[in-house]
């Protein structure tokens, strides 16, 4: 769930007077928790956890949402509040003429990667909200259900039209500028998936592969951890704060001087890593129940979640909120991916915005139709190893979100002032003083060391 815009850089001064902000504490973290809590937690989360062996990997992702993240998050806040600008403004502002603006042109970029994939698993959760509503997975075996999704996805063309209607409507919303409707929506949504996961979770207390499953997800093995589980663990962290890739600076830029940015960054991370673990709860005990593979990979939720519908009293109507909500959550996300596209189209091209958002739809609907197509069964679009839906998911949140949040530490940590770190993370002296020197000390050093030997051992440098 998310609304962001990544501003124009060249009317600051326009955008600076016109700017509003949020009007409380509670209305910031609300706005940054919305970003983040998304696809990332419910769908993603599972998968990436259950490909990397469970309760190990989900401890390492916990220390590395609150450590790592965490401060990569106030950099951003820090930066955007400081100058009151998106990552490409700011940095030009505050370093003008060097290249660190250019991090601003990756986070684009990335925005683009990230939203053609996301484009197309929101497709499938749409389809699912509708084969929920004529009731069409009534008396599925999980069998059942699992073939029906591969049917789904080898057909190609399916997951392409729902893809497209996705894309339609997110375009539709970015098209008519009513983003600041949908923002509303947060408070209400945003609690109301959380209250259906605990729901589930509860439910799962009930079915026989809970043991199991609550030990796949709580009883963590150690042994199982190794370079590459700490590589995934922090590429969804940044993929679910929505770190690395300027989002955050956008928000930062509307936070009032005197609230803490500490404190909103630490509800927020917080808050994420317990929908992602309720997630969990949700889900495993289920995977086991019917008999499905955890390493399933990016199909993995979507495999389990009807079956768990089907076996609740209620389970119709709980299905079509669940699906709803998840649609929900995804559009608010992929409308500010969009958004971030059409600005800056709209600003290094001088393009009109209709123009911009005409060709941002064009180019994520040809990229999300190869994600799409390159699933099917037999599929020749493949590097690497990969699909290209597989890629774009795993470049963006272990290649191009770490380089964006490793030049994002960099510049916070040792091109931008001491002085306005200091203000911008202590708000001007008001909260965490003494917070100070080992944040500071987390965003020189801790971070980008901890990302840079993670990129060296994945190149196996190290
Ligand atoms: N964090 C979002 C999620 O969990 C996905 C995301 C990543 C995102 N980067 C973003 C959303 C930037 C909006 C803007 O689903």
């Amino acid at each position: 769930m998310n609304y962001i815009c990544i501003l124009n850089p060249k009317h600051t001064n326009i955008l600076q007077s016109s700017r509003g902000s949020f009007t409380s504490r509670f209305g910031a973290t609300v706005a940054v928790g919305g970003s983040v809590v998304g696809l990332g937690n419910i769908w993603r989360f599972p998968y990436i956890a259950g490909e990397n062996g469970g309760a190990a990997f989900i401890v390492v992702y916990i220390l590395m949402s609150l450590l790592i993240a965490v401060p990569i998050m106030l950099s951003e806040l820090s930066i955007g509040r400081q100058v009151r600008l998106g990552l490409h403004g700011a940095m030009e502002k505050l370093a003008p003429g060097r290249p660190w603006k250019y991090t601003g042109t990756l986070g684009v970029a990335t925005a683009l990667v990230i939203v053609s994939f996301y484009c197309v698993v929101a497709g499938w959760a749409l389809n699912f909200l509708g084969r929920s509503v004529v009731n069409d997975f009534a008396g599925q075996s999980p069998a059942e259900i699992t073939g029906g999704l591969k049917l789904f996805i080898d057909s190609g063309w399916r997951p392409v039209v729902w893809m497209s209607v996705f894309l339609a409507l997110t375009s539709g919303i970015v098209f008519f500028g009513v983003e600041k409707g949908i923002e509303r929506f947060n408070k209400i949504l945003m609690p109301l998936l959380a209250l259906m996961l605990v729901g589930l979770g509860v439910n799962s207390l009930f079915l026989d592969g809970f043991r199991e499953g609550i030990t796949f997800v709580l009883k963590p093995d150690f042994s199982k951890i190794d370079g590459g589980v700490v590589f995934q663990a922090l590429g969804q962290a940044f993929f679910s704060l929505s770190i690395g890739m300027g989002a955050m600076t956008v928000y930062g830029s509307y936070v009032k001087k005197h609230e803490s940015l500490p404190r909103i960054a630490g509800t927020v991370a917080v808050s994420d890593v317990c929908i992602a673990i309720l997630s969990g709860i949700a889900i495993f005990p289920a995977v086991f129940t019917f008999g499905i593979n955890p390493t399933s990979g990016p199909e993995l939720v979507f495999m389990t979640l009807p079956n768990i519908f089907q076996q609740m009293p209620g389970g119709y109507w709980i299905s079509i909120a669940f699906f709803a909500i998840l649609f929900m959550a995804a559009i608010t996300s992929s409308v500010s991916l969009v958004e971030a596209i059409v600005v800056w189209l709209s600003e290094e091209f001088r393009m009109t915005r209709r123009r911009a958002l005409a060709l941002a739809t064009g180019t994520v609907f040809a990229l999300g139709s190869l994600c799409a197509v390159s699933q099917m069964e037999g599929s020749s679009l493949r590097v690497w190893g990969m699909d290209i839906f597989d890629l774009f998911d795993r470049a963006s949140s272990t290649v191009m979100m770490p380089i964006g949040a490793l030049l994002i530490v960099l510049f916070a940590g040792w091109a931008m002032d001491k002085a306005m770190l200091r203000a911008e993370l202590t708000s001007e002296g008001r909260f965490a003083r003494r917070l100070f020197v080992p944040l500071r000390f987390m965003i020189k050093w801790v971070c980008p060391v901890v990302i840079a030997l993670l990129f060296l051992n994945q190149i196996g440098l190290i």
